[in-house]
C-alpha cells in the first residue's frame, strides 16, 4: 500500500513541474481512475488543466449529471453532448474489436476539437499499472491507454497513478475527499456498454443494459464485489400476461478480483438473484430471460465482448 499523504504530494509536484505555465487537458470517463488524476492535476495547477467529460451515451446510468456534481468545484470542466454522434458511428458495427475502435476514433476526434479549444499543451492521463500490462500483453485494446497520445500531438503526458493499482487509486481518492460514488464505483470498462450489448449497438439494447446495470449494481452491493453488471446477449421467447414475447436475454455477472487480471464468478444468494431477476423482467417489459454467469477469468473475461 502507498503512503497517500506522501503520494499525494509526490503527484502533485511531479505534474506542476511537468506542465509549467502550459494548459493540460484530462478526459473525465467517471471511474475512479480518472477522476483522482484529475483531482491531482487540479489540486496541482488549477484553471491550467481543463477536464473533458464526453457523454458517449454509453455511460452507466445518472453518470453525467454525477460528473456534473462531483467535479462542479472545477470551474474548466467541459460536458460534451456527443451520443448522437456516438450511436451513429456505431451504426452496422458488430464486431468487438471494431466497436472499440470506433468509439477511440470518435473519441479522438471529440476530443481533438477541445484540446485545440483550451490550447493544451499536456494530457493528463487516468493510466493504472494493470491497464500498462493488459495493453502490453495485448489482451483487448483499452482505448483509454492507446489513441489519444498517437493521435493528437501533445508536448508531454502525464500519468500520475500509472504504478498504483485500483484498491491504491481509491485510497488515494478517499485521502482527496472524493464523492463516495466515485471512490468506490465499480470499475466500467472505456467502451462503456458498448461492450455490454452483443452485437450492433442500438438505442434500445443501451437503454436494456443501463437499466439491467443499475439494478445489478443495486442489489449486489451488500456482497461487495470487484464488479458487477448486466450484458444483452441476445434474444428469447417469454410469456408476459397472456402473450408469448420475443424478448431480450439478459445475463447478469458479479466477480471477485484484486486487479482484473483474474476472476471468480461470485455465489450469491439465491434471492439476490431471484430479487434481480424479477426486477429487470418486470422493469423493463422487452426482458424475457435473466440467466447468471458461473465462469470464472480464465477461461472468461469479465466483460462480454
Ligand atoms: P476483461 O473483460 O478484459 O476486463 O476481463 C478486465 C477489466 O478491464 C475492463 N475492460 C476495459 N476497460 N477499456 C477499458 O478501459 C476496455 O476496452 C475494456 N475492456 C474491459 C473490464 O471492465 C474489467 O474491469
Amino acid at each position: 500500500m502507498v503512503d497517500t499523504d506522501e503520494f499525494i504530494d509526490e503527484a502533485t509536484t511531479e505534474i506542476r513541474e511537468a506542465l509549467g505555465e502550459e494548459n493540460a487537458i484530462i478526459a473525465l470517463s467517471g471511474g475512479v481512475d480518472s477522476s483522482v488524476a484529475a483531482a491531482l492535476a487540479y489540486r496541482a495547477v488549477g484553471d491550467q488543466l481543463t477536464p473533458v467529460y464526453v457523454d458517449t451515451g454509453l455511460m452507466r446510468k445518472g453518470e453525467t449529471d454525477q460528473i456534473r456534481e462531483t467535479f462542479a468545484y472545477m470551474d474548466s470542466l467541459r460536458v460534451v453532448d456527443a451520443r448522437e454522434r456516438f450511436l451513429d458511428a456505431l451504426g452496422g458495427v458488430t464486431d468487438p474489436e471494431e466497436k472499440r475502435h470506433v468509439i477511440g476514433e470518435q473519441f479522438i476526434r471529440e476530443f481533438e476539437r477541445e484540446a485545440r479549444d483550451t490550447d493544451a499543451a499536456h494530457l493528463v492521463q487516468g493510466t493504472i499499472y494493470p491497464d500498462r500490462i493488459e495493453s502490453e500483453g495485448n489482451i483487448k485494446s483499452h482505448h483509454n491507454v492507446g489513441g489519444l497520445p498517437e493521435a493528437i500531438d501533445f508536448d508531454g503526458i502525464v500519468e500520475p497513478v500509472r504504478d498504483l493499482y485500483k484498491d491504491e487509486v481509491r485510497e488515494v481518492a478517499r485521502a482527496l475527499d472524493l464523492d463516495e460514488v466515485v471512490s468506490e464505483r465499480m470499475p466500467f470498462p472505456g467502451p462503456g456498454l458498448a461492450v455490454r450489448v452483443l452485437g450492433e449497438v442500438t438505442a434500445e439494447k443501451l437503454d436494456v443494459a443501463r437499466h439491467a446495470c443499475h439494478v445489478v449494481e443495486e442489489e449486489v452491493a451488500a456482497h461487495d464485489p470487484w464488479q458487477a453488471f448486466a450484458a444483452v446477449i441476445g434474444k428469447g421467447t417469454g410469456v408476459k400476461g397472456d402473450n408469448r414475447v420475443h424478448g431480450w436475454i439478459v445475463s447478469v455477472r458479479s466477480v471477485e478480483s484484486r486487479d482484473g487480471m483474474t476472476a471468480r464468478a461470485q455465489d450469491l444468494p439465491w434471492e439476490t438473484l431471484q430479487r434481480i431477476q424479477s426486477r429487470i423482467t418486470g422493469e423493463n417489459e422487452n426482458v424475457a430471460r435473466v440467466v447468471y454467469d458461473v465462469t470464472h477469468k480464465p477461461p472468461a473475461t469479465i466483460e462480454y465482448e
